[in-house]
């Protein structure tokens, strides 16, 4: 059986891979910091879909948690087969504030330990000669909306150059870049989602399953719904100053 390492496997986009995942028939390593929510979550998939799910508790914001994920992913004898660099958080603190913490937090779970992660799984599956990594990155990553679109810029950048790494090597990598998903990400980033439309709203399983249709055809960007993948034409192809303006009057609308 294939073994998938899903980090943030516990809620939302990350819990959505799982499931479908194990309903696939992969085995599972399920990443995150709350252990006893990794518990369950293992023992409810273990029971709905027959899979093996080893749980690996760890704050990807820090670097000794993320150098044990990354030896789990290089550990030969235990290969994982898919790695999903999911886990992640809002951060919609202003550049000038003047404590840079969040921001740095961000970048140590959403740019330093998906580089180190990826580096790892990529090392293990190029022996292999087979093995895809899927990074979740953002349609906020075409946009202007303070350190959280310059990460997940970062995000689409690195998957497009660790593709072209990995070329010809069996092994596929692929930018998810989602628009606005129902999960806990909002809340527990303190942001307003009033204003957003309900057309704009995607459900994470139905984003994971195109997701997953895209890493099988070795798409190396998904943008789950067409509406999505319209929008993000028109926002690739508008003038950057029209972008930098849409961005500032979606970022007033949160503060
Ligand atoms: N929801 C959206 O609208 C949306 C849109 C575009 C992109 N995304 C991206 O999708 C990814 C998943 O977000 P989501 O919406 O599914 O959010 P979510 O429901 O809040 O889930 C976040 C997951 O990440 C884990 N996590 C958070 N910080 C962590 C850390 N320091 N170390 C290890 N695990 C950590 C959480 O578990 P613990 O709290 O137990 O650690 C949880 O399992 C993120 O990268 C996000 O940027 C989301």
């Amino acid at each position: 059986m294939p073994t998938a390492l899903v980090t943030g496997g516990t809620s939302g986009i990350g819990a959505a891979f799982a499931r479908r995942l194990a309903a696939r028939g992969d085995d599972l390593v399920l990443v995150a910091r709350d252990a006893a929510r990794l518990e369950s979550t293992a023992a409810e998939l273990r029971s709905a879909y027959g899979v093996e799910v080893e749980v690996l508790p760890a704050d990807l914001s820090v670097r000794d948690d993320v150098t044990r994920v990354a030896e789990r992913l290089a550990d030969q004898a235990r290969p994982v087969d898919v790695l999903v660099n999911n886990a992640g958080f809002g951060v919609h603190h202003r550049l000038t504030d003047p404590d840079p913490a969040p921001h740095e937090r961000a970048i140590a779970v959403m740019v330093e330990a998906v580089l180190v992660l990826g580096g790892a799984a990529g090392r293990a599956m190029r022996e292999r000669g087979h093995g895809a990594i899927v990074n979740v990155a953002s349609t906020a990553g075409y946009l202007a909306m303070g350190s959280y679109s310059a990460i997940k810029a970062w995000a689409m950048t690195y998957s497009e150059s660790l593709s072209n790494e990995l070329a010809g090597t069996g092994v596929t990598v692929t930018a998810l870049a989602p628009g606005w998903v129902r999960t806990e990400f909002h809340e527990r980033a303190d942001i307003t989602t009033s204003s957003i439309p309900d057309a704009l709203w995607l459900e994470a399983d139905a984003l994971v399953a195109e997701c997953l249709a895209d890493v099988d055809a070795g798409k190396v960007v998904s943008i789950p719904s067409r509406r999505y993948r319209a929008l993000m034409f028109a926002v690739r192809h508008a003038p950057r100053s029209a972008v930098r303006a849409a961005s500032r009057r979606l970022s007033s609308s949160r503060h």
